[in-house]
């Protein structure tokens, strides 16, 4: 048996996929009126500017892990048009569920997949651009999830992976006083659920930094990558050019 980590509890490999579903089975119905009170509205910004760097244009193809409610995939659809082709995808049904829900009341239907990213069922150097926000750190294997965004982008393709990072020393105290001891008690006024928003804020102190992702991008095969940090470095771009 090889031991991992769900936030900061040690846990069996084969236990980490799980408990990560019992996170968001859970929280799936308020996810998004979560993400608008814990960050302040900013998560929109953090995702605007991901868009923006994404630069896509009409008829690309491209893949959202671990989508959830389909933020980016919403965004991406309207800059691909009808020639191009955005698949939305996640690990989590429920979340999967929302996201869908919410698209289709906005006139979006996308084509919704349920897979998990460290065995991706598609083609090798099937996409223009993958995209993972907020998705990496709850995956078991990161290495594998990597390699696999590695291979299914077509050479000269791009990696986005949005995620929380590591924030400036000046903030930090502040920040783990916020992440600690109110977003718990948010989780647990709005979505019943206070161990799940515990569990986000130990997750993000467990995810590698930004040298530390970079250079994970790099073995995962990426030939340059970039990193842009939004808010401090509360929240990291990285972006993963295919060689
Ligand atoms: C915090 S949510 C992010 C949702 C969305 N991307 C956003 O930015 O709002 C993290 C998502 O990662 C998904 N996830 C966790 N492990 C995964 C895996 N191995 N493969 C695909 N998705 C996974 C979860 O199911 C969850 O929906």
């Amino acid at each position: 048996m090889t031991d991992t980590h769900f936030g900061f509890k040690t846990v069996d490999e084969g236990q980490k996929a799980h408990r990560v579903r019992g996170v968001f089975d859970s929280v799936a119905s308020k996810y998004d009126v979560m993400n608008d009170l814990m960050s302040a509205g900013l998560h929109r910004a953090w995702k605007a500017y991901t868009v923006a760097v994404a630069d896509l244009r009409s008829g690309d193809q491209v893949l959202d892990i671990a989508g959830g409610t389909g933020d980016l995939a919403r965004a991406f659809a309207r800059k691909v048009g009808a020639d191009g082709l955005v698949l939305h995808t996640d690990i989590n049904e429920a979340m999967l569920r929302q996201g869908r829900d919410r698209l289709l009341d906005e006139g979006l239907a996308l084509p919704t997949l349920i897979c998990d990213a460290e065995t991706l069922p598609f083609a090798t150097g099937r996409f223009d651009l993958v995209s993972v926000a907020f998705g990496l750190r709850n995956m078991t294997h990161k290495d594998k999830a990597l390699a696999e965004m590695n291979r299914v982008l077509k050479p000269g393709g791009r990696l986005l992976v949005l995620e929380f990072s590591k924030v400036a020393a000046p903030l930090a105290k502040a920040y783990d006083w916020y992440s600690f001891n109110v977003l718990p008690r948010i989780g647990q006024m709005v979505a019943g659920d206070g161990e799940s928003y515990r569990y986000l804020a130990e997750s993000i102190r467990m995810h590698p930094g930004q040298a530390e992702l970079k250079a994970m991008m790099k073995d995962a095969g990426f030939g340059h990558v970039d990193v842009h940090n939004m808010s401090a470095g509360v929240v990291a771009l990285h972006v993963g050019i295919k060689c």
